[in-house]
């Protein structure tokens, strides 16, 4: 891969051969003609995290940017702002008592069907600290070896959202979802094969015993976490972070308290595993 990947007239700069790409040349908070929003496509399956720098959205403006690729979702664990539904704040600050996404995880894994990805943008930064990391799921498949890939081929997980919402909302008689997906999904547009499991929702592979089930997760969440497999994303105000949440994982790290983090997040909804 190049220094500079040119997708249609989106300038794409690589932040590693793997995962992660900054673009450059675009306005989001103008609406995008097709060349652009092609481009951005492009860049966006190819880096499977595209990152923005100075782009000061308005709610409307992250809106748009999502609705360019899908239908936005409302977040089945945590409720948006009164007048944007569809925005969810993500804010951390000195009365925190823990932060969002600090496990490994993809959004939401516990959907029927997951988001396909999620666009955030950070106001208020650290001055230093609270990075977030990504990591590539198709790395992560294309790194296992044969007879491993050929174990996992038949194999679903459990995704359950109960422990993960449960002790944020309380006993408020709100269920939370819970599916069952592939253990290895083929990503719907760019057609690779990508590990779908995390340690944040995934809880027990249903066609091994609890022993085995627990030990093969634990060593492919050891394996998801390998560091030639991730990019690492230093934040600034109005920088954005929009990521394929069908082959990537992703941590927010908390690593700045007692400091404010504090931005917006939205959801495009996606697919059914498969
Ligand atoms: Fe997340």
């Amino acid at each position: 891969m190049n220094a500079i990947c040119l997708e249609g007239n989106v300038i794409a700069r690589p932040l590693t051969a793997r995962i992660g790409a900054e673009i450059e040349g675009v306005d989001l908070t103008r609406p995008l003609d097709e060349p652009t929003l092609k481009g951005l496509r492009a860049a966006f399956l190819r880096h499977q995290v595209i990152f923005f720098r100075d782009q000061p959205i308005s709610h409307e403006d992250h809106l748009r940017l999502g609705r360019a690729f899908g239908e936005l979702a409302i977040h089945s664990g945590v409720a948006g702002l009164p007048d944007y539904p569809e925005v969810v704040a993500i804010h951390a600050d000195a009365d925190s008592k823990f932060v969002a996404g600090e496990n490994w995880h993809s959004d939401l894994s516990c959907n029927a069907e997951p988001p396909l990805g999620s666009i955030l943008t950070m106001k208020i930064v650290p001055d230093y600290g609270g990075d977030t990391c990504f990591s590539s799921m198709y790395a992560a498949y294309e790194a296992l070896s044969e007879p491993m890939r050929q174990f996992l081929a038949g194999l679903t997980a459990i995704h359950d959202g109960e422990h993960v919402y449960r002790p944020i909302v309380g006993n408020n008689g709100k269920t939370f979802p819970c599916s069952e997906h592939p253990v290895v999904r083929t990503h719907p547009e760019t057609g690779r094969k990508c590990l779908f499991v995390n340690q944040s929702y995934t809880t027990r592979i249903p066609q091994l015993s609890k022993l085995e089930s627990d030990a093969v997760l634990n060593m492919l969440y050891r394996h998801c976490m390998a560091a030639d497999f991730q990019v690492r994303f230093r934040w600034r105000p109005n920088s954005i972070a929009f990521w394929d949440n069908r082959c990537t994982q992703h941590q927010a790290i908390w690593d700045y308290f007692p400091r404010t983090r504090s931005g917006f997040r939205v959801t495009v909804a996606g697919d059914k595993p498969f």
